[in-house]
């Protein structure tokens, strides 16, 4: 499916057009081929703080070329600027001393990681200028344009060596449509079993079991497809009118399937089983599947609330509380929720599908301490896509789509793909301290930011 207001805008006459009328002209967005190197270009990196000293050879161990004094005559990829030393709103300066110089030098796609303190974790003078890094950013990702990305990672104190595989994801194409964002790493307790290392980079899922729900197309296709890219075994499940199309995809992945409806009452029971009978367990579980009903609430019927709530929230909370009552969640999974941009900012026609999906970000806060304290390294997050171009989003009808794709700061919808690769990063074992975050691939959208 493609966005052929983004294709009119890059090509000749088009340019000329959307230039004249000040028309939105999306940057075409480069995502991560496989293979290819996960940076390309020089990330500068500033500020000093808690993780200042250890960054450069931190980046150099990712095989990012990481400079500590900017290059001359050479573009920067990004910029990557430590402000967990800023302890007072008088040293706010700082970040615009770092990152006003650079600016106009920077590479199409660029990108920014800011690092702070989690506010809650310091006090005084120090939380007031932790707080304001989050305004910072969220601006500079509205400004920055040409298809950079903006984001604020907290790190809270004793976590500095747990930071790898969010810069990793953050500096690469793989955060493509993510920006604007506040990532919170080790803030729900770091877990004994930490695996920073993995033996193979380009498949640190190898060994790996992945449950993915509503698999047989659009985003839960894409999960499935950049998980087995990341070496994982994957099990699609769908319903029953979607086997054949499941069946293919997961034959392609050299995957398993499972055909069942979510909302059954035994499924939970029927997932457990089959994951521990055939695959010993799992690793992995993306709670994708997904419906909307939409009416406004003064025509809404029972069946349409219900069908809504029971698919999207009652399930994924069924059978995560089995998955996890039975252990059959080995040590080190990840659970992840697809919430959506709508159950934080509301819609028109949508309370059901937006408290199923504000309830979906509920379940990552009821889970995410449970799960710290179990001691195995478990953790639970969520996605919140915003405007993503699937199916799903074909229904909608054209000037609703047309405006909902651009009301962003990249002026253009996302891919599968762009939330796929976020919920790979939050499966990846560097990832252990990332937990109970949502994090929106929403492109920085303008509701609810
Ligand atoms: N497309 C977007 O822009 C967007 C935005 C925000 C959130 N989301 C969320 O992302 C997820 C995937 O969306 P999509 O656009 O790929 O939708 P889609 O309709 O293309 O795919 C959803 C899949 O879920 C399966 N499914 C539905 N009910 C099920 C049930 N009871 N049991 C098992 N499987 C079931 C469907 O058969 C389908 O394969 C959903 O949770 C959706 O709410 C999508």
């Amino acid at each position: 499916m493609s966005d052929r207001y983004q294709e009119f805008a890059s090509s000749p006459v088009g340019r000329i057009l959307v230039k004249n009328l000040g028309l939105p002209r999306p940057t075409p967005l480069t995502r991560h081929v496989e293979g290819a190197p996960l940076v390309t270009g020089t990330v500068l990196v500033g500020g000093t703080g808690r993780l200042a000293d250890t960054l450069p050879a931190l980046l150099t161990g990712l095989d990012v070329h990481a400079v500590t004094e900017p290059p001359e005559d050479e573009r920067l990829r990004g910029l990557v600027f430590d402000a967990t030393g800023l302890t007072s709103s008088t040293q706010l300066g700082a970040l615009r001393d770092f990152f006003a110089p650079r600016l106009r030098g920077l590479t199409t796609n660029p990108r920014v990681v800011v690092l702070g303190t989690p506010p809650d974790q310091v006090r005084g003078p120090e939380r007031v200028a932790q707080r304001a890094l989050e305004g910072f950013t969220r601006s500079l990702g509205k400004e920055i344009g040409q298809g950079g990305t903006v984001q604020l990672v907290q790190v809270a104190p004793g976590a500095e060596d747990k930071v790898a595989s969010t810069l990793a994801f953050l500096l690469s194409p793989k955060s493509a449509y993510v920006s604007g964002q506040v990532v919170r790493i080790g803030t729900h307790g770091t877990s004994e079993v930490t695996v920073d290392q993995v033996a193979d980079p380009d498949r640190p899922l190898a060994g790996k079991v992945a449950l993915v729900t509503g698999a047989s197309r659009g985003i839960g296709e894409a999960i499935a497809r950049v998980l087995h890219r990341d070496g994982a075994r994957v099990v699609g499940l769908d319903v029953p009118q979607a086997a054949s199309e499941l069946q293919s995809v997961m034959d392609e992945l050299d995957g398993d399937w499972l055909v069942l409806d979510i909302t059954a009452p035994d499924a939970p029971q029927r997932i457990a089983h089959e994951l521990r009978e055939r695959h010993g367990g799992v690793d992995v579980v993306v709670h994708n599947a997904g419906i909307t009903r939409d009416k406004r609430l003064a025509n809404m019927s029972e069946d349409r609330w219900d069908s809504v709530i029971a698919v999207n929230l009652t399930a994924p909370e069924r059978i995560t509380r089995e998955l996890l009552d039975q252990g059959v969640l080995n040590a080190g999974g990840s659970i992840v929720g697809v919430a959506s941009i709508a159950g934080i900012a509301g819609n028109v026609g949508q309370t059901n599908y937006a408290a199923s999906k504000a309830g979906v970000i509920g379940l990552v806060d009821s889970l995410a301490d449970e799960v710290a304290e179990r001691g195995d390294a478990i953790t639970i997050n969520a996605v919140a896509p915003g405007f993503i171009i699937t199916q799903m989003t074909a229904a909608v009808p054209f000037a609703t789509r047309e405006v909902g794709q651009r009301l962003n700061a990249m002026a253009q919808g996302g891919l599968p793909v762009d939330v796929a690769e976020t919920i790979a990063w939050y499966a990846h074992p560097g990832s252990r301290a990332v937990n109970g975050n949502v994090v929106r691939v929403c492109g920085q959208m303008m509701l609810g930011a």
